[in-house]
């Protein structure tokens, strides 16, 4: 008998300084108009000085062991989704580890923006195969350290921010708790693999950057927007569906859905394409940007704080980015 799962706890930390578009047009070449048109953004968080991903990671993950009332010890296995690790290695997870305290396994998941549902499956099989009761999954991303400021960088760096989002997922062995990680998806699709990376540093040269990469740019992430865009309204509403008929429940009986905050434009695709009605999306693209792996997560932790998200009601999340990577999740919350 495979044992059900259940998220006991959800956390977000955003950095306090606010990045708004009107900040952007002083540094390159663009206009609060075109971000605000083509990707819905108004402003993102940025890291202020001396901040390091572990102690993003760390915010958030102390707030979901807080909302499920577990102390950091009773934690069995840290997954930390990322790619803005805080080091080349170890992974952010050791750090947070340390941070927190205890001796249990950490390891550290990148799968882009694709991430936390990465490691939410990870997790969720975890515990249902009886090996953990309960793992804490963050995802974590400082991207505002690593974006090209200049002109050249612009349709990339416009687009992400900082923050991090953390749950706490558990075996629910309640007979009367109906609550359950249902269904999760994943695919990914490696050969349009650098239609969004970024490829330095890299273990294929020595020294892994040299100044031929400098020169082209190598070391800030590339990205063919269109492309992306195009597979990205295909992919969600694709591996959306297939996720709620494995776990046999209709669209109209979703609550809320969740979708990876890259684009308001991509999600309001979707959203149309699959018949949703505007208030069952949320989104705080608007405010955050892109996070990767940790926007549905933060997306999580608002709902909850806003006492949107009720136990019992069905909900989906819904992501995909670089790899490329994409899945969803069907839960009853
Ligand atoms: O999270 C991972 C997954 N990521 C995504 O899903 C992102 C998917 N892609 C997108 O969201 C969109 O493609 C973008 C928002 C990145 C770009 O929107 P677009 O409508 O596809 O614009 P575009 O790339 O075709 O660029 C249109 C124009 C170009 O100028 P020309 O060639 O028409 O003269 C760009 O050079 O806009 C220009 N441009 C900008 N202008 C002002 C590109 N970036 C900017 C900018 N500010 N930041």
């Amino acid at each position: 008998m495979t044992i059900r799962t259940k998220i006991t706890g959800t956390g977000m930390y955003l950095p306090d300084r606010v990045v708004t578009n009107k900040d952007l047009e002083e540094l390159m070449d663009t206009s609060d108009e075109w971000i605000r048109q083509r990707s819905g953004i108004v402003e993102r968080r940025y890291i202020t000085e001396g901040q390091q991903p572990v102690d993003l990671a760390e915010a958030a993950a102390r707030q979901a062991l807080e909302a499920a009332e577990l102390e950091p010890d009773q934690i069995d296995c840290i997954v930390l989704a990322t790619l803005s690790s805080q080091a080349d290695f170890p992974g952010t997870s050791f750090f947070l580890q340390a941070r927190l305290g205890g001796n249990m396994p950490c390891f550290d998941l990148q799968a882009q923006c694709s991430g936390f549902l990465y490691g939410l499956t990870v997790a969720r099989s975890l515990v249902a195969s009886g090996q953990y009761q309960r793992v804490l999954v963050v995802g974590c991303e400082v991207h505002s350290t690593g974006l090209d400021f200049s002109t050249h960088g612009r349709d990339v760096t416009v687009l992400f921010g900082d923050g991090s989002g953390a749950v706490v997922v558990e075996a629910n062995t309640d007979e009367d708790d109906r609550s359950d990680i249902l269904e999760m998806r994943l695919h990914a699709e490696g050969k349009y693999a650098k239609k969004l990376w970024l490829e330095a540093p890299t273990s294929c040269v020595p020294g892994r950057i040299n100044q031929e990469m400098m020169d082209r740019r190598a070391h800030f992430p590339s990205m063919q927007g269109k492309f992306v865009f195009k597979h990205a309204v295909t992919r969600m509403p694709q591996v959306l569906r297939e996720t709620l008929d494995a776990a046999s429940v209709k669209l109209e009986d979703i609550s809320l859905f969740f979708f990876h905050q890259a684009n308001l434009r991509i999600n309001e695709y979707v959203a149309n394409n699959l018949g949703i009605p505007a208030e069952k999306l949320r989104n705080n693209i608007q405010r955050y940007g892109n996070c990767s792996a940790a926007s549905i997560p933060i997306l999580l932790a608002e709902a909850e704080r806003e006492g949107a998200l009720k136990r019992g009601d069905l909900v989906s999340l819904t992501g995909f980015g670089s790899g490329f990577s994409w899945g969803s999740a069907a839960l009853r919350w």
